[in-house]
């Protein structure tokens, strides 16, 4: 058992981003660590406002921080405003570290993501792929924030032995996510086309491609359980990746939906569709060592994010999206909209009956 080096219990914990999806799920987990869980909505709290920022941080005093906070965004919300997401996330997260910095918080763990690593990274990612070669891009804005968020909580530790960490998630699903199907991640996107065609009686549900890109998903608690894992047991310079560690085909993805949400037709491919990168999994060979595996199977994750669906959780969220609401920072996920595989109309289509 890794030896707990930090403990929460009876620590004032500030979780930056409460209201997201990664955010809301640290929240749910911290609730049984007996600690004071401290958060701010951004009408309370602009994390692009320096000086609010180091306000409210000698103001409140955190002891630990989770840095969840982030301009979030698909595809297309990147390309179209690069500077923003640039900007944001660069000042955003600059500003909490800085400020966590001025105001002797003992601990504090920056998210990032997969999207942090080269493009043809060799598979499963190892966290010293780190800028061994040129990132997607179509995320770069994105990314390079990250990737400068991670270093920085790296020199602060350097240069002023902060104990400051950085956790790189793979793609994650559970409560809060992204319904919405112009913009959403394949996970979420699929229990919505299944649901929807299992209501509408309809025979088949079209993915893109030739189904076979391999994945890697997990529940968004058990990432929270991770983030906190590594908060009370992590405390080094390199990041680290949070990942089930496994990875599956989106046809067998697309099969376990179908049978979780109960929808019964087939499922097409569109093969004018581009399948993407063909594998994208993240190695957890250092998380692992440090005694943390995850706890909620694939069947059972998608069970819960359907029940969420099913609770009308997304809708605030998908409004938003459809409003086109570009400049709504949580209004897609770029995680999401990169392995989406969904789409309308098929042209020329494979079909696949359901299994047994
Ligand atoms: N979702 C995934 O699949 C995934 C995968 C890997 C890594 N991650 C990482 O996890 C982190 C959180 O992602 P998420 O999916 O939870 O995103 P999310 O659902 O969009 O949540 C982002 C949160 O950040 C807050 N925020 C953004 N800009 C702010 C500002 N200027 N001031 C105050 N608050 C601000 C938002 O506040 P509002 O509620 O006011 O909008 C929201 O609560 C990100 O760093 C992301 O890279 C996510």
């Amino acid at each position: 058992m890794a030896e707990v080096i930090y403990s929460l219990a009876g620590k004032k914990v500030y979780v930056a981003g409460h209201r997201g999806m990664v955010g809301s799920a640290i929240v749910r987990r911290l609730a049984s660590e007996g600690c004071e869980i401290l958060t701010a909505t951004r009408a309370e709290l602009d994390l692009r406002r320096q000086e609010q920022v180091e306000v409210w941080m000698s103001k409140n005093r955190p002891d630990a921080v989770f840095l969840a906070a982030a301009r979030v965004g698909g595809i297309l919300a990147n390309a179209t405003y690069p500077a923003d997401f640039l900007y944001d996330n660069l000042i955003l997260q600059a500003n909490v570290i800085q400020a966590a910095h001025r105001a002797d918080v003992e601990k504090l763990m920056f998210l990032g993501s997969s999207c942090i690593y080269p493009k043809f990274a060799e598979q499963p990612i190892v966290e010293g792929s780190l800028l061994t070669g040129s990132l997607e891009p179509t995320n770069e804005w994105y990314a390079i924030a990250k990737i400068a968020g991670l270093k920085l909580c790296h020199a602060y530790r350097k240069q002023h032995g902060r104990d400051f960490i950085s956790a790189m998630p793979t793609n994650l699903y559970g409560p809060d996510d992204n319904f919405d199907l112009g913009s959403s991640h394949v996970m979420p996107a699929l229990i919505r086309k299944a649901h929807e065609a299992k209501i509408n009686g309809e025979q088949e549900i079209c993915i893109w491609g030739t189904g076979t890109p391999r994945r890697e998903f997990l529940h968004v608690d058990d990432c929270a359980d991770a983030c906190l894992h590594l908060m009370k047991t992590y405390s080094a310079d390199s990041h680290v990746n949070v990942g089930s560690g496994e990875d599956i085909t989106i046809l067998d993805l697309a099969y376990l939906v179908s049978e979780v949400v109960g929808f019964e037709g087939k499922i097409k491919c569109d093969l004018t569709k581009p399948d993407g990168t063909p594998r994208k999994l993240l190695n957890v060979g250092k998380l692992c060592a440090l005694d943390w595996s995850p706890k909620i199977g694939l069947k059972k994750g998608i069970a819960d994010a359907y029940r969420s669906f099913l609770d009308g959780r997304y809708l605030e969220r998908s409004n938003k999206v459809m409003a086109g609401d570009l400049t709504g920072q949580s209004d897609i996920s770029f995680e999401r909209a990169e392995t989406s595989a969904l789409h309308a109309t098929p042209l020329s289509t494979v079909a696949h009956h359901p299994r047994a």
